[in-house]
């Protein structure tokens, strides 16, 4: 297996690990993140050949579809993974309540979380249309937030995150005839940069308290999530959201 995967937020918490997680699977690696430097470093030590680092704002259209349109020359973009994503706070660190939300920060949070998805479906379709690929694969991401009216996150995110999990149905849909299947994951509370903003370590064993697996994920139980979905057992799966939560919410 050689396929080319597309990887946005490459250089958060959960990005690196399905990064490390795709290349040890067999995959090539396209590590995309605003931060360049960070993207670049991450593909210095990820196993196997053929990977790269590329700079992307997942909102910047043009920007998206150049990323496609350059891929071709290096073999195709077989598979995408969205993880880039982004929750904003209020200036003292708490969950703004929506009376205090700025359309500002409300607009950015829909442009990048799902604007960007968008984007990248779209983009993504649009090249594989003109050169198929066998078995390719789009992974969006959600969050537990989205499904529960979340705790911790703004409504701007929340939205953000449902908005996820309609794409994906509407892409499932018009993917199926491509070979490609469109799913989404749902990460619960993960032991990464944006769960940090707004738990801090001491208060791990309260929330646990509340997660039937007893304990907070980790970007590794994400990245298995993402790995399945690309592998040949998942060929049967489209459309669907895959729950990485430990039990924290069920259906
Ligand atoms: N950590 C959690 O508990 C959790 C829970 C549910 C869902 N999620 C989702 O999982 C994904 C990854 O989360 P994480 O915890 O690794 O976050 P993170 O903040 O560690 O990483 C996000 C990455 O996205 C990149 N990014 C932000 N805006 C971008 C843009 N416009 N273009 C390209 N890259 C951009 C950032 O540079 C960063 O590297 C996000 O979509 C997040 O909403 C996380």
């Amino acid at each position: 297996m050689n396929d080319m995967c597309l990887v946005t937020g490459a250089a958060g918490g959960i990005g690196r690990a399905i990064t490390r997680r795709l290349a040890r699977d067999g995959f090539r690696v396209l590590a995309a993140d605003l931060d360049l430097a960070a993207a670049e470093q991450i593909v210095v030590g990820l196993e196997g050949d053929g990977h790269r680092a590329a700079r992307l704002d997942v909102t910047d259209e043009g920007a998206v579809a150049d990323l496609f349109a350059a891929a071709g020359d290096d073999g195709e973009i077989a598979s995408v993974i969205a993880a880039a994503g982004i929750l904003l706070f209020a200036p003292n660190g708490e969950r703004p309540p929506i009376t205090d939300i700025k359309l500002e920060d409300w607009e950015l949070t829909q442009r990048v979380n799902s604007t960007g998805t968008f984007l990248l479906l779209r983009e993504y379709l649009r090249a594989r249309t003109v050169r198929p690929v066998p078995a390719g694969r789009f992974v969006g991401f959600s969050s537990v937030a989205a499904q529960l009216g979340g705790y911790r996150s703004s409504a701007a995110y929340i939205a953000s995150k449902n908005a996820v999990l309609g794409l994906i149905k509407a892409g499932a849909r018009e993917a199926a005839p491509l070979g490609i299947t469109v799913n989404a994951v749902a990460p619960g509370l993960i032991d990464a940069p944006m769960l940090r903003l707004s738990l801090p370590p001491e208060q791990d064993g309260a929330v646990s308290a509340a997660i039937p697996l007893g304990r907070i994920g980790t970007p590794e139980d994400v990245a298995g999530a993402v790995s399945f979905l690309l592998g040949s057992d998942a060929a049967y799966l489209t459309g669907a959201v895959i729950d990485v939560n430990g039990g924290y919410r069920m259906q």
